[in-house]
């Protein structure tokens, strides 16, 4: 289809365009709560002045305070190089090493202090408390293995798909160690799309394990390498090696062969690398430090290229002030490490700070919806970090579980998705008890770290906005004339953050000009401009801003569904559809669900001639599945004769968008097959 770039087509592109923003639960304004006393007595910050200090008026060089959280080997000459924009540089000149951050430097004060408590699933197995020595030692011998074994160097790249266990972070850690970038890829991704990962970052080698536990199975991972690494191989990147780390080490706990020549299993190797050590590689404050890859509007996931000294300072302060961590603190975050939420709060921000940081396995509801707060009883988690889907899936199976265990939070997190002020209430009373102050962090893959939330020892909480910018983020609502939304007017808009700050991606892996389009390009005042005040970051998402300042956020404005606070493109969705020979077209809306947030519905036309039939269904689904993986399944797929469309042949996914989620289609009366939109309305709502 040819794209027409017509003003009239231009607007109807425009509504041809799926948004969240337009089916997102819009509540009444909420009361304010206060923090609690007891919090700001012990919190890191609590003077407001901090505002003043982070400034528009004293940037980029505020941001020194970030960075003097931190040991460099040489301490940096320019806090930020902003003479190629959007390509910013931070704190140019500096050589540092994010292991030895995270591990080495705590050793004389905290040798023997837990870095990781990591929670196996089955609750008859012990729990593991890794020391910082202990971290020390594993992290050595592996960083020498992959050097002198696998001969990786600083600046190569590595793929890790690995579930919620201590090695991940071990692994991690030994990659920085070397300065060997990571990309690690959410485990429940299928083995098809850690292939396409591989091959985009050209990873040497590819390092998983052979199985773990989830919802009470011990999954059988390695199978999933298998077809990581055959489809990597076809697409024109094998992998050096497949390193493959035992769950129950001295077993092999997967039933697929390991392939001679390719498959390694990293316990055996470590075995001649008992006690060796590793100095860290004084890195380039510049140099990346990982690779996470996130959905976009179109259907390749793009690699967010994170720093070493920018991100990693970054997420040391807002683990500080914002989560405010104290090295006494028991801290858990509930995420993935495979998402951003992992990466930054679960390892980067809380080792930095010399926190214990729990890894938990399993699902947060195995085998019944008190295990949370058990772990947390148990451990003494005074800090605790979620997303509204599980705060709603354990609200809704075990909504008096928390008070039946002794275990007290001063501090919780929601991060992900927007949270309804209702469920925000019942965390707040119920699992926090009343006692917890509660920070809703707004940010994304590409930030680093927080961009939104208040800040816990000074703000009040207000149920279901984020908050105002945290220090030194200037945000603000341009519409899509390209005017300022003034706060309190009411109005929603797209989300943007005046100033570039140490946590921002540096680019798209190997794509500059992606990076530039989709995230300055719209609202960038002069192209040609050399000064960043004129490239405004825009981040996706639809906004409001309170008189207060608060930010409330809407949703995502582009081709992008949050489910269970997962990014998927609708895009990858789509294309995996498209690969079932028998459909011509395929269309994915988000609809609402009371748990996780939203799910996708996936539509589909098919070619002529074909017969709809529960089978051809059931075959989109699992394609669905394989190339992406189970969190992708559709909730439904809808069979229809025939997509609503536009006279430009766009498939019209607003009214999609409308049908599974009951309510009016609006307006059809400009598309070009109006009457299709009854059979769609009857066929969606028979199926529920
Ligand atoms: C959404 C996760 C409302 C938002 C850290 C964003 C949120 C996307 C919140 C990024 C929040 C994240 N309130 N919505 N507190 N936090 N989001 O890249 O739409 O996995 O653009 O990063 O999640 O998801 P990502």
């Amino acid at each position: 289809m040819s794209e027409d770039k017509s003003p009239r087509h231009a607007a109807e592109r425009r509504a041809a365009e799926v948004s969240e923003a337009q089916i997102a639960v819009h509540w009444p304004e909420e009361d304010y709560f206060p923090p609690p006393a007891q919090f700001i007595a012990q919190a890191n910050l609590t003077d407001p002045r901090i505002f003043e200090r982070f400034s528009l008026e004293h940037f980029p060089e505020c941001y020194k305070e970030f960075a003097d959280l931190l040991d460099w080997y040489k301490y940096w000459e320019t806090t930020l190089d902003a003479s190629n924009p959007p390509f910013w540089r931070w704190f140019v000149g500096g050589r540092i090493n994010a292991c030895h951050n995270c591990v080495d430097r705590h050793l004389a004060r905290n040798r023997n202090k837990t870095a990781i408590h990591f929670v196996p699933e089955p609750e008859n197995e012990t729990v593991h408390h890794l020391t910082y020595q202990e971290l020390f030692v594993r992290v050595n011998e592996l960083a020498a293995c992959l050097r002198d074994a696998f001969g990786l160097n600083a600046g190569d790249r590595v793929t890790l798909h690995m579930p919620m266990v201590a090695e991940l972070p071990i692994t991690m850690l030994a990659c920085a160690r070397l300065g060997v970038i990571h990309s690690q890829v959410f485990s429940g991704f299928s083995g098809k799309a850690c292939a396409d990962r591989i091959v985009d970052s050209e990873s040497r080698l590819l390092i998983t394990m052979d199985a773990y536990w989830r919802g009470g199975e011990l999954l059988d991972h390695k199978e999933k390498e298998d077809i990581a690494a055959t489809e990597a191989a076809s697409a024109g990147h094998p992998v050096e090696r497949v390193l493959i780390w035992q769950r129950y080490p001295g077993k092999y706990s997967s039933g697929a062969a390991l392939a001679r020549g390719r498959d390694v299993i990293v316990n055996e190797v470590l075995a001649d690398f008992r006690g060796k050590r590793v100095e860290p590689a004084p890195m380039p404050a510049e140099a990346p430090l990982f690779l996470m890859y996130t959905s976009g509007t179109t259907g390749r996931p793009k690699g967010c290229q994170h720093s070493t000294g920018g991100y990693l300072s970054y997420v040391a302060w807002t683990s500080k002030y914002i989560q405010d961590i104290h090295p006494e603190d028991v801290y858990w975050c509930m995420a993935d490490i495979g998402w951003i939420t992992g990466h930054s709060y679960i390892v980067y921000g809380p080792l930095a700070l010399a926190a214990s940081s729990v890894v938990y396995e399993g699902l947060p509801t195995w085998p019944d919806a008190g295990r949370p707060w058990r772990i947390a009883e148990s451990l003494g988690v005074n800090i605790f970090h979620t997303s509204p889907t599980a705060i709603r899936a354990l609200r809704r199976n075990g909504p008096d579980e928390p008070a039946k265990y002794n275990y007290h939070f001063k501090h919780m997190t929601t991060v992900g998705e927007p949270i309804e002020p209702e469920v925000w209430k019942w965390y707040y009373s119920t699992v926090g008890k009343g006692e917890a102050v509660i920070v809703d962090t707004w940010w994304q893959t590409e930030n680093g770290g927080f961009l939104c939330s208040t800040v816990p020892g000074i703000h009040a909480m207000k149920p279901g906005s984020a908050g105002p910018g945290i220090p030194g983020i200037h945000p603000v609502i341009y519409d899509d004339d390209n005017k300022e939304v003034p706060m309190g007017s009411g109005k929603a808009g797209n989300i943007c953050i005046r100033n570039p700050w140490p946590g921002v991606l540096q680019t798209v892996w190997k794509d500059p000009d992606r990076y530039v389009q989709q995230y300055y390009a719209r609202y960038c005042k002069n192209s040609d401009s050399k000064d960043w005040r004129d490239w405004p970051y825009m981040a996706g998402d639809g906004a409001m801003q309170a008189a207060d300042g608060y930010f409330r956020i809407l949703g995502r404005i582009d081709d992008v569904i949050n489910v269970a606070g997962h990014r998927l493109g609708t895009k990858e969705i789509e294309s995996a559809a498209l690969l079932v020979p028998d459909v011509a077209e395929a269309a994915v809306v988000p609809v609402a669900d009371q748990v996780k947030g939203k799910v996708p519905d996936l539509y589909v036309s098919l070619k002529p001639g074909v017969e709809a039939s529960p089978k051809i269904a059931s075959k989109v689904a699992a394609s669905v599945v394989s190339q992406i993986g189970a969190i992708a399944r559709p909730h439904r797929v809808v069979i229809v004769p025939d997509m609503p469309k536009t006279r430009s042949g766009k498939i019209m996914r607003r009214v999609l968008a409308a049908i599974s989620n009951k309510q009016e289609p609006g307006d059809v009366s400009t598309l070009a097959n109006p009457e299709v939109v009854e059979k769609i309305k009857k066929q969606a709502g028979g199926q529920d």
